[in-house]
């Protein structure tokens, strides 16, 4: 098939390169001229395992086509794509403009028939209104479909290969199975729906993963004060399939381009027709606190930070990712500041993104693990990267002024810990070296 997909982000190059690994032809726009020249030369401008070598692999066989110019590739494709982003406006609604200006473009671009897929996330409804604003604006024919995306950052590739299942909202039968025919390589589980509850399907997901974190979230904090383990309550929990094991690992709470952004937008789609998403509201709120207990952590280990020197393990709102987007550390690096620390910071690969967002006199950047811990009065671990996972301990200890770690994401055990020495600190387990000892 003759593919055109608009906006090269995370969506638009990962399901383009997809597409094109699967044998399409594939031009993916953007107007970018920095990013499309980057494209062209090979590069890949995000970084996702896999991406690089399967985009190379496309490329050598003239499958995709990186361009500025939405008119072409507008006229040389069957079906267009449009994965433009929506961020949140200062409301929490999602910004709508991005993708109403690639519907006019596309609309007077137009030479005959295409499929008009949205694969950005949208309130329901848009989808039916971007079908106004092209139908007002093109005299060609045209059916628009709502395909959700449902890949996560760090693990794209793999999940638009390999998804769960496939989500096609259309209006009559033969768009569907059109759409049906182009995602059959990729899974075997695909549902044909309205559009609309194609839209929804995507927020609900989205603020229903987001709620098992939150709980959880709530439940270790509850673990701590009754003395329960909330890593062996998840695994209890998990092992009953009604529930499933995924998403429920306690931490710092959760971040990055989606939850944060998406929690927000459903709450305020059932605002704007008069309905309190009480649930949802909460979610975000006890997500926003739970970044905070770990500074309460600090304090609890340490005393006052003020003149403390404190690493930071990990910047990323999630490991495998350079994405820093809402990430928790943000808050957490930020508020540490505040209150007088000096913050030794190390991540594989998020720093450059993370200075973007903060940086002050107060932040060393470090270039490994160990550096961040040299003289420190406590070590946090804010992302759950494999490479902290395989420190040896004992030598994090003898590097440390005094060996406190405070794990945000239980990446280690207890017992690990204080193998080692060091004063042991996580989340929703109230074990730490005295209490072990005792
Ligand atoms: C999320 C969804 O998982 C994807 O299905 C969806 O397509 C995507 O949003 C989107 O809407 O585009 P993503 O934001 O890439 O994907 O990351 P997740 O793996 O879902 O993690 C989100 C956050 O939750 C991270 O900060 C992570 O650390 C946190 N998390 C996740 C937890 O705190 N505990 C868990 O058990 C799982």
């Amino acid at each position: 098939m003759k593919i055109a997909v608009i906006g090269t982000g995370y969506v638009g190059l990962v399901s383009g390169v997809c597409f094109a690994h699967k044998g399409n032809q594939v031009m993916c726009v953007d107007q970018d001229r920095n990013k499309i020249a980057f494209l062209n030369e090979g590069h890949v401008p995000i970084h996702e395992p896999g991406l690089q070598e399967l985009m190379k692999e496309c490329m050598e066989r003239s499958l995709i086509h990186f361009t500025t110019d939405l008119k072409n590739a507008v006229q040389f494709a069957d079906l267009i794509m449009i994965a433009v982003g929506t961020p949140p406006l200062p409301s929490g609604e999602a910004d709508l403009s991005f993708i109403e200006n690639v519907a006019c473009e596309l609309a007077k671009s137009m030479n005959g028939h295409k499929i008009i897929v949205i694969k950005s996330t949208v309130p329901v409804g848009t989808n039916h209104r971007i079908q106004r604003l092209i139908a007002h604006l093109s005299p060609f024919q045209f059916q628009i479909a709502s395909v959700p995306e449902f890949l996560r950052e760090g693990s794209a590739v793999k999940d638009t290969l390999l998804p769960d299942r496939v989500i096609i909202g259309v209006e009559d039968e033969h768009t569907g199975y059109t759409l049906k025919e182009l995602y059959s390589p990729y899974s075997e589980q695909i549902m044909i729906t309205d559009i609309r509850s194609a839209e929804m399907i995507k927020y609900a997901s989205n603020a229903f993963l987001a709620t098992k974190i939150s709980f959880i979230n709530e439940i270790a904090n509850i673990c701590e004060k009754v003395g329960a383990d909330v890593t062996q309550v998840s695994k209890g929990m998990g092992l009953d399939n009604r529930i499933g094991a995924a998403f429920l690992n306690a931490g710092i709470g959760y971040g990055g381009s989606c939850f944060p952004k998406d929690t927000q937008a459903l709450i305020q789609i059932a605002g704007n027709e008069n309905y309190n998403f009480k649930l949802l509201k909460a979610v975000v709120e006890v997500n926003n606190d739970q970044r905070f207990g770990i500074i309460r952590k600090i304090e609890q280990a340490i005393g006052k930070i003020s003149g403390k020197c404190i690493a930071i393990w990990g910047l990323a709102f999630k490991p495998n990712t350079d994405d820093v987007r809402e990430s928790p550390a943000i808050d957490i690096v930020r508020t540490l500041i505040q209150l007088g620390g000096t913050i030794k910071v190390y991540d594989p690969i998020a720093m450059r993104n993370f200075k973007k967002v903060l940086d002050a006199p107060s932040i060393t950047w470090c270039e490994s693990s160990l550096e961040a811990v040299d003289q420190a009065d406590a070590v946090c671990l804010l992302t759950e990267w494999e490479e902290f996972r395989k420190m040896d301990l004992s030598t994090v200890f003898a590097r440390m002024k005094s060996g406190i770690l405070i794990d945000g994401r239980n990446l280690f055990t207890p017992e690990q810990a204080d193998a080692a020495g060091l004063e042991y600190y996580s989340i929703g387990r109230v074990v730490n070296q005295s209490s072990l000892r005792a």
